[in-house]
């Protein structure tokens, strides 16, 4: 089921956040409809990426098991644990881009027998090998989670994809299963999704549309999907606004995949040789930066439309399995490892999306934000042994209650800001806040608002229908300034609080809503 999209108030129009005082507090009327559940919100859509590029792995997560930095067989304790409270379902790895260059057989085995290489698309950086497939099934297992793999299309042949495949998954006594059980492991490993290829009109091979159909249709007669290997296939897809590229691939391909990708990230200034900084940005630029992120509705439905063209029942999936914010690296950090800080405005980007995701999940059925840990829109940064939670994984914990519920529309309308002008100078213009509800596993209704205003506060008065509740409760995240963000080994500046705003009148609810911030409620 789709929900009805936000509609521009009539007033919106006149309103950007710089003309709005502290103070002023819109009423905004919504309704909660309950009693016309929509479709399911898969726990996938709250996915993770992790890369072999800068700090994301080696460092990030693999500290070797003689470090003195805790670990367990050379794999983060802190790391692990922060992992496991956010519930991550899926870990896509080992790229990206390094997937198309990486060889399998270079990560398994003695590790000081391991070939070092060069990592090409990220510094040049010498890649040890020392993380490898068991390693990353060691990591998947210890935080408990489901593995996505990305297999090399662009710079390989189907062969090498088959024998990874049943190196991991043969339950016989071949000989690829035999070696995996002299690298220790008996059983074969869990491996739900599979990409094939990774941004295969790029960095993944420079392909046309219909020669990457053909590399799909090839790769995919020697994946033998079946008891063994049941794991999803998944098309190299789109990069953002490209739906021709979909088109093709599901027009030639489309009996070959379960599912196809779609990457898109936010920058704020839409440029890629000057993105806009991570800190001390202005408010223009945090304007630009959810007129850029709010996008991503516009891209779902276009895609969208494009699938349901070729595939009426909604077979395939679509996962968007990059996305998150790109901004300038930190001055003094490696170019090519894509550090960034992460602030009050990435936890808002973040629930943003999810809030958009959960309009369309039956299609979008998995998401991965890039990346996990060091990397663009981490949820953790580390240094040495210490670590911080960002503002981005602490969305993700707020909204943990949404993974597998069932999306409950919410019809409101929100007034609009804007974020900028295009190149005939029209304003672009997207909603000052967003919303999603769902009935949860434990039964409650949970409600997440995220308010991309940087300046006024609304409250949401929301009918409740025929649904009774006694009392809400939930978090808020919020801060003072706009580039509120936690540094590894210093006190955390921001973190959710209990959210006081919220009061139940009979049937309606009503929520206070602060300036910028992320706001999720439960009903009891
Ligand atoms: O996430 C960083 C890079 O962005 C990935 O390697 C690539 O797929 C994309 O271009």
């Amino acid at each position: 089921m789709k929900f009805t999209p936000f509609k521009a108030l009539a007033i919106g129009a006149l309103m950007t956040a710089t003309a709005l005082s502290a103070s002023a507090q819109t009423k905004i009327d919504a309704t909660l409809k309950a009693d016309q559940p929509g479709a399911e919100i898969s726990r996938y859509i709250y996915g993770q990426f992790s890369e072999h590029l800068g700090a994301g792995v080696y460092e990030g997560v693999w500290v070797g098991k003689d470090s003195p930095i805790p670990n367990t067989r050379g794999i983060r304790n802190d790391v692990v644990g922060a992992l496991k409270a956010i519930k991550v379902p899926v870990i896509r790895w080992p790229g990206g881009c390094f997937a198309d260059e990486y060889h399998w057989r270079d990560g398994i085995g003695d590790p000081a027998k391991r070939p070092s290489r060069k990592n090409n698309w990220w510094g040049g950086t010498p890649e040890s090998n020392q993380f490898g497939t068991h390693e990353f099934f060691d990591f998947v297992e210890q935080v408990g989670t489901d593995a996505y793999l990305s297999v090399n299309v662009g710079s390989s042949n189907p062969t090498e994809m088959r024998e990874w495949i049943e190196y991991l998954t043969s339950p016989g006594d071949d000989t690829l299963a035999q070696e995996r059980r002299a690298n220790g492991r008996k059983d074969p490993f869990k491996v739900p999704f599979i990409g094939i290829g990774n941004e295969s009109w790029g960095c993944g091979g420079n392909m046309t549309p219909e020669y990457y159909a053909n590399e799909l249709r090839r790769f995919e007669a020697f994946y033998h999907k079946g008891k063994d290997n049941s794991g999803a296939r998944v098309a190299s897809g789109a990069n953002a606004f490209d739906t021709n590229w979909t088109d093709v691939v599901m027009k030639n391909a489309v009996r070959n995949m379960d599912a196809i990708s779609l990457h898109y990230y936010t920058l704020p200034t839409a440029n890629w040789s000057k993105k806009g900084p991570a800190l001390n940005f202005d408010e223009a630029q945090w304007n630009s930066t959810f007129y850029q992120t709010y996008r991503m509705d516009d891209l779902l439905q276009k895609h969208i439309a494009v699938m349901d063209k070729h595939d009426p029942k909604k077979r395939v999936g679509l996962y968007v399995d990059e996305w998150g914010t790109w901004y300038d690296v930190e001055a003094g950090t490696n170019p090519g490892h894509l550090y960034q800080q992460n602030t009050l405005r990435d936890g808002i980007v973040a629930a943003v999306n999810f809030n958009i995701f959960h309009h369309y999940t039956d299609r979008v059925k998995m998401t991965n934000i890039a990346q996990t840990v060091n990397v663009l829109q981490a949820m953790i940064l580390t240094d040495k042994e210490k670590m911080a939670l960002t503002p981005t994984y602490y969305a993700f914990k707020m909204y943990v209650p949404f993974q597998d519920s069932t999306a409950i529309p919410l019809d409101v309308t929100a007034p609009t800001l804007i974020g900028g002008k295009d190149k005939d100078g029209k304003d672009q213009t997207f909603p000052a806040f967003n919303v999603s509800a769902a009935k949860a596993k434990d039964g409650k209704i949970y409600i997440g608002i995220a308010n991309m205003n940087a300046k006024e506060g609304y409250v949401l008065n929301i009918n409740l229908g025929t649904l009774k509740a006694k009392s809400v409760s939930g978090d808020v995240l919020t801060a003072d300034k706009l580039d509120a963000h936690n540094v590894p080994g210093q006190k955390e500046v921001i973190t959710p609080v209990a959210f006081k705003g919220g009061k139940i009148k009979g049937s309606v609810l009503e929520l206070t809503i602060p300036a910028k911030s992320v706001v999720v409620v439960k009903l009891d």
